[in-house]
């Protein structure tokens, strides 16, 4: 058994999560291809699972940067979900996600999304716990990591956006005869 340490440096690949599952009827929309909310649930479970793996610690979604829909799902596809953590700050992590669909028939392969999501880890009294630094080894790796701080600069100019919009919004919850 390789022993996981949790020293102050952990490589990119030791938090790689793979997910496959095929395409269910249950799972599409009215066009026949797969919801996009189902995709993007299955993005925040194992980019989570990679967050935890990098972290050893639980961790919580803090945003999600974007997500593209690069091309539909069908019935006929498997999806591959990929994820690792790809940047570190102190406490949080940014882990991209990638979901590949396979026409299971043809065998041909295409990435049919694409995500950047945050998580912080949490230490046992619930606050932000520090976490290793990760580092990059394949060109994939090197290349989402080597514009990760824009990223990150532009996330806290987004936050700061965010908690302001917040502030002006009305608070009251609609009566529950108002609601759909
Ligand atoms: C995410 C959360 C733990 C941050 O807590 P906080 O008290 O604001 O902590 P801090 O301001 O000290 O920030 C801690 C880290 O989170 C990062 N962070 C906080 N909010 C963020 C956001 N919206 N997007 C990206 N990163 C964020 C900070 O940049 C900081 O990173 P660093 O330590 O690497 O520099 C807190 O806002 C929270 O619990 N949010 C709700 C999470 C949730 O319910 N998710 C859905 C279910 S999992």
């Amino acid at each position: 058994m390789r022993k996981i340490g949790l020293a102050g440096e952990r490589p990119v690949g030791d938090s790689r999560v793979y997910k496959a599952s095929h395409v269910f009827p249950s799972d599409l929309n009215h066009k026949g291809t797969l919801y996009g909310g189902k995709i993007l649930a299955e993005m925040d479970v194992v980019g989570s699972m990679a967050a935890v793996k990098h972290a050893r610690h639980n961790c919580v979604t803090a945003s999600i940067d974007w997500v593209d829909f690069l091309c539909p799902v069908h019935n006929s596809d498997s999806i591959c979900y990929e994820a690792f953590v790809i940047w570190t700050g102190n406490t949080s992590m940014e882990v991209f996600v990638k979901a590949i669909a396979e026409d299971l028939k043809l065998g041909t392969q295409r990435v049919a999304a694409t995500s950047f999501i945050t998580f912080v880890a949490l230490g046992e009294d619930n606050a932000p716990a520090p976490v290793p630094k990760v580092v990059p080894e394949t060109e994939e790796e090197k290349q989402l990591h080597a514009v990760a701080m824009e990223r990150a600069k532009l996330r806290h100019i987004r936050k700061e956006q965010s908690e302001q919009i917040a502030r002006t919004l009305s608070l009251p919850i609609p009566e529950p005869k108002q609601m759909i």
